[in-house]
């Protein structure tokens, strides 16, 4: 739920969406209300209407919402558990009456939903994860399918190849420009193993602390558009970092944003 929490948490600590984008070329756009509020959140939704949205980015009201929440890789039973969540009584999903105010997109904005990004087609077959004694077999898993680090850390959205991970451009060789709402920047870091611009001088015990808290091996903070994940348990992230030495090393300097 790490990454739903980000784009969605709102003002009163539910999950009641907020200002998500605003830029003068993009323009505005809000997250979702996903509390159980019948009108303004997603009680209307059956689970299998929030099923297919998480798999394919398209709502219940037939709108694409953009490909930051597609799953399409997911195993069904995680997907199971994050409809269990928005269905349960954790403080953050109850009911909140925060209206998603409706999207102003500019130029950029429409140009991006209508002809850079793609709703991902509904899986035809059940999809299970490995399991995690088939360690890397697992990392994979997580790091595509599950938490979809390859999707920042690859050369960009655009070129990312949704059902064929490992195709997208420029695979976790980083370089993906990003931007929040608060105008934070930075640029997705190299995770291949190569030593000089990627992670292959690191131990795992750095890439955890990276990873679950955005510490840096010299104890300096990485970007909040690093979304510090401290949802994962010890034996997920040794996975991707099996996962990580595996994936050939691309040979890409990011500039880091100090
Ligand atoms: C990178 C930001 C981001 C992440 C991560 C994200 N969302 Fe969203 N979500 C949005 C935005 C922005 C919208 C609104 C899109 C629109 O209005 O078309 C949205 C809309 C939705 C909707 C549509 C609700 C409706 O009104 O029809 C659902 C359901 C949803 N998100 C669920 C989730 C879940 C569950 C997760 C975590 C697994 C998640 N989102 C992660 C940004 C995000
Ligand atoms: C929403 C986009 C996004 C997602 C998703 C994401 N990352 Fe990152 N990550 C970034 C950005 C941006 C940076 C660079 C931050 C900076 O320079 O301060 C980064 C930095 C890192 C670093 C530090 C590397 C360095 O050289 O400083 C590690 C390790 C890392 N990410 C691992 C992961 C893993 C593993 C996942 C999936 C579990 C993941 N990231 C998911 C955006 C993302």
């Amino acid at each position: 739920m790490t990454d739903c929490i980000m784009c969605h948490r709102g003002s009163d600590d539910k999950l009641s969406g907020h200002l998500w984008a605003d830029d003068g070329i993009f323009g505005k756009l809000s997250s979702a209300n996903l509390t159980q509020h019948p009108i303004a959140g997603i009680g209307q939704y059956t689970d299998g209407e929030l099923a297919f949205m998480l798999r394919t980015g398209i709502k219940r009201n037939g709108h694409f919402a953009g490909p930051f929440m597609s799953f399409p890789l997911m195993a069904d039973d995680d997907v199971a558990a994050i409809i269990a969540f928005l269905r349960s009584d954790a403080p953050e999903v109850q009911p909140s009456e925060r209206r998603q105010p409706p999207a102003e997109l500019k130029f950029l904005g429409k140009l991006f939903y209508k002809v850079m990004v793609k709703p991902t087609p509904y899986p035809q077959q059940a999809i299970t994860a490995p399991p995690p004694s088939d360690k890397i077999a697992w990392g994979r898993y997580l790091a595509t399918g599950k938490w979809e680090c390859y999707r920042c850390h690859s050369a960009g959205f655009e070129t990312n190849n949704d059902l064929e991970p490992e195709k997208s451009a420029g695979y976790f060789g980083g370089g993906n420009p990003l931007e929040d709402p608060e105008h934070n920047r930075a640029v997705s870091a190299n995770i291949t193993p190569d030593p000089e611009t990627g992670i292959g001088k690191w131990t795992e015990a750095q890439f955890a602390e990276a990873v679950r808290f955005g510490k840096r091996p010299d104890g300096t903070s990485l970007s909040p558009l690093m979304p510090p994940m401290s949802a994962l348990t010890d034996a997920e992230v040794s996975a991707l970092w099996a996962y990580l030495q595996t994936v050939p090393p691309v040979k890409n300097a990011v500039a880091r944003v100090q």
